[in-house]
């Protein structure tokens, strides 16, 4: 990626997209974020400051504000936008669908308007892994089928990659970069900035880690009757700093070689929620407690990446084990305890 291009990052001061905006400065890039502080602290820019001894420029604001996009973009000179800002709680999807669809979908589409207003017309879009369903196979390619959504927040996935695949096929001016995240875990090493939940946790990493602070009393391990080597379901837990980097190749690659691109994010191979809680009780130095529960509804027994694609185009690799991704997660757990506003 040329050094020096200005890039806005939607929801750049929450957890994933805290840590490319760090990424991007490190790499030289000019960062503005626009967030509406719905899921994040004001304070992630100074903290991001502190890492990287600059501060990015910071635009409160909703992507479903068409004016005030229309302003940021407008005066902005942007080459690139990575889109992170959305909600992400699967469970409260079901329950208050209009918010996730207004959110996510209704503001992609504000913002995909205003930004082909102003001919900025290359994204990189955060979809997930949820679009693959429960797969026929593990690993999962990004050609295989994606599954009809099971709740509102991966329908809104699905539709925000339909759009910009439309968009690409209208207008082939149209640069788009749809990431499959597998799932996102552990912190800067800083201990600056981190997952930062502003209610109970939907994940379990950052169930984990408020357990092993002592705020949460246990981890209930949902199924331990699954067909996997423990019982427990597998996922691909993915360090948020090699996904932050995935974003700078994904970047780079779509200059060189302009077009519509899938790329999975993942690490290539699974952990058990049993191995994940041993590891974090390595990380903190005593284990955490937990206890096996029924089997969580919509739940996939197991799924990981097959991340052969990325390795190849993007020359991008997760190289971040699960013992690091503990010990970094607890790390941000503990500075976060004293954290305020
Ligand atoms: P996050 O909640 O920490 O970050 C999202 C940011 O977007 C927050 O800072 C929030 O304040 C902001 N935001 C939400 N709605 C907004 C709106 N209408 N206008 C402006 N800002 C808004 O979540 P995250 O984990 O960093 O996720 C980032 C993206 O990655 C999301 O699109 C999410 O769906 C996707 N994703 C996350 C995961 C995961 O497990 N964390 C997995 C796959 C995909
Ligand atoms: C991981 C494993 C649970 C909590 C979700 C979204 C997905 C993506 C990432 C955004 C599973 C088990 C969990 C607990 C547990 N997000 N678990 N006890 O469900 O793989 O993916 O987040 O795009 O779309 O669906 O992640 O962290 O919730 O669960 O045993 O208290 O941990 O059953 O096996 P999941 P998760």
């Amino acid at each position: 990626m040329l050094a020096g291009m200005r890039v806005l990052v939607t929801g750049g001061t929450g957890f994933i997209g805290s840590h490319a905006v760090v990424e991007l400065i490190e790499a030289g890039h000019e960062v503005s974020v626009v967030d509406n502080l719905v899921n994040s602290k004001r304070s992630v820019v100074d903290r991001v400051a502190r890492i990287t001894g600059t501060a990015p420029e910071l635009n409160v604001a909703d992507i479903r504000d068409e004016d005030a996009l229309d302003r940021i973009v407008g005066d902005g000179g942007f080459e690139a936008v990575i889109h992170f800002a959305g909600l992400k709680a699967v469970a409260e999807s079901v329950q208050r669908p209009l918010d996730y669809w207004h959110a996510n979908v209704g503001g992609s589409v504000t913002l995909f308007r205003v930004l082909d207003r102003h001919a900025v017309r290359t994204v990189v879009f955060s979809s997930s892994a949820t679009v693959y369903g429960d797969p026929d196979e593990v690993p999962v390619t990004e050609d295989m089928p994606t599954k009809p959504a099971t709740n509102p927040y991966g329908g809104t996935k699905q539709v925000i990659e339909q759009i910009l695949t439309d968009l690409h096929g209208a207008d082939p001016r149209w640069n788009v970069g749809l990431l499959r995240y597998f799932n996102p875990v552990g912190a800067h090493q800083s201990g600056l900035i981190g997952e930062d939940p502003n209610d109970i946790p939907n994940n379990l990493m950052p169930i984990v880690a408020q357990v092993a602070a002592g705020m949460l009393p246990g981890v209930n391990v949902y199924g331990t009757d699954y067909p996997t080597r423990d019982g427990s379901g597998v996922r691909d837990y993915v360090h948020v700093v090699d996904l932050a980097k995935g974003h700078l190749a994904a970047l780079d690659r779509l200059t060189a070689a302009p077009g519509r691109h899938v790329w999975n994010l993942g690490t290539g191979s699974g952990t058990t929620v049993l191995e994940l809680i041993a590891a974090f009780g390595r990380a903190a130095g005593f284990e955490i407690p937990h206890r096996p529960a029924d089997r969580r509804p919509g739940d996939v027994a197991e799924t990981w990446a097959d991340v052969t694609k990325a390795e190849r185009e993007l020359g991008w690799r997760a190289v971040r084990g699960i013992d690091e991704m503990c010990a970094d997660a607890w790390r941000w757990q503990r500075y976060a305890l004293g954290l305020e506003e």
